[in-house]
C-alpha cells in the first residue's frame, strides 16, 4: 500500500492542467502562476496568454518564459485617436486562439475588459476571474478606495466562475485581511494582491487536483459532502 507522500506525490504525476490566461496589465498573478509551474508546485502547463494590451509588462513576463502569447490589442494599430477594437473582433480571435490552444481552464489573471456571454458560453474551458474584493461587496473597479471610503473593517481578494453578469458568477474562494484605516488605498492594493498571489495558486491547485469540480458547481448536482459551503475563505492578514 502506497503511503501519504507516495500517493500525494503521484497525483503530481498525472497529467498537468492546461491553463490558459488572459491579461492586460503588469501580471504579477501570472509570474506567480509562471514560477509556480516552474518549481513544479502546481500541477499546471500553461498554454498560453492573450493580452488586449500591447505593451502589458505580463506579455514579457510570458515571453521570458517561453509561452506562447497572442496580443488583440484594444488600440487599433497606428490610430492616434485611440479607437477601441470592438470587443466582438476581440472575442473572435481570443475565441479562435483559445480553441488552438484547447485549456482545461481559462484564468482571467488581471484582465480589465467585460467579456460577452457569447464568449464565456462558447469557450472551450470553464473561466475563473481574480477580483480585488470580497465578493459580492464592490463589483467592478476603484475598489480599494470604495472599501476605505465605506469604513469596512474587512476587505480581500476572491477567485469566482465567470458568467456574463460582470462578478457575479460562484465565488469559489476568498482570502481576508483587516483594514487599516491609517493607510492609503495604495498600501491596501498592494497588501490585497499579496494575498491574491496566495489565491490565486491555492485556487488552481483546488481545480487540478478535483477538489473544486467546477463542472459540478456550475450544475446542480449535489456537491462532495465533504467540502466546506463555497466560497473557501482563507484569513491571510499581513
Ligand atoms: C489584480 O489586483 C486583480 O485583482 C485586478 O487586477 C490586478 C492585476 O494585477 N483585477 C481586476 O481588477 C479585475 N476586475 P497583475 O497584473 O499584477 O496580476
Amino acid at each position: 500500500m502506497p503511503n501519504i507522500s507516495q500517493a500525494q506525490s503521484s497525483s503530481f504525476d498525472s497529467k498537468p492542467l492546461k491553463v490558459a490566461v488572459l491579461v492586460s496589465g503588469s501580471g504579477s498573478n501570472l509570474q506567480v502562476l509562471i514560477d509556480a509551474m516552474q518549481a513544479g508546485s502546481l500541477p499546471i502547463e500553461i498554454v498560453g496568454v492573450i493580452s488586449n494590451v500591447k505593451d502589458a509588462y505580463a506579455v514579457t513576463r510570458a515571453q521570458q518564459a517561453n509561452i506562447k502569447t497572442a496580443v488583440f490589442s484594444h488600440i487599433t494599430e497606428g490610430d492616434k485617436a485611440g479607437k477601441r477594437m470592438g470587443i466582438k473582433t476581440f472575442e473572435r480571435h481570443a475565441t479562435a486562439q483559445l480553441n488552438e490552444w484547447q485549456p482545461d481552464l481559462i484564468v482571467l489573471a488581471g484582465f480589465m475588459r467585460v467579456l460577452s456571454g457569447d464568449f464565456i458560453h462558447s469557450a472551450p474551458a470553464p473561466m475563473i476571474n481574480l477580483h480585488p474584493s470580497l465578493l459580492p461587496k464592490y463589483k467592478g473597479l476603484d475598489t480599494h478606495q470604495r472599501v476605505l471610503e465605506s469604513g469596512d473593517l474587512y476587505h480581500g481578494c476572491s477567485v469566482h466562475l465567470v458568467t456574463a453578469e460582470l462578478d457575479a458568477g460562484q465565488v469559489l474562494t476568498q482570502a481576508m485581511l483587516g483594514v487599516n484605516k491609517q493607510q492609503t488605498a495604495e498600501v491596501l492594493q498592494s497588501r490585497v494582491q499579496q494575498l491574491e498571489h496566495q489565491i490565486l495558486p491555492w485556487t488552481i491547485l483546488l481545480i487540478a487536483q478535483g477538489v473544486l469540480n467546477l463542472e459540478q458547481i456550475n450544475s446542480d448536482a449535489k456537491p462532495s459532502p465533504y467540502l466546506p459551503a463555497l466560497p473557501l475563505k482563507l484569513w491571510l492578514d499581513n
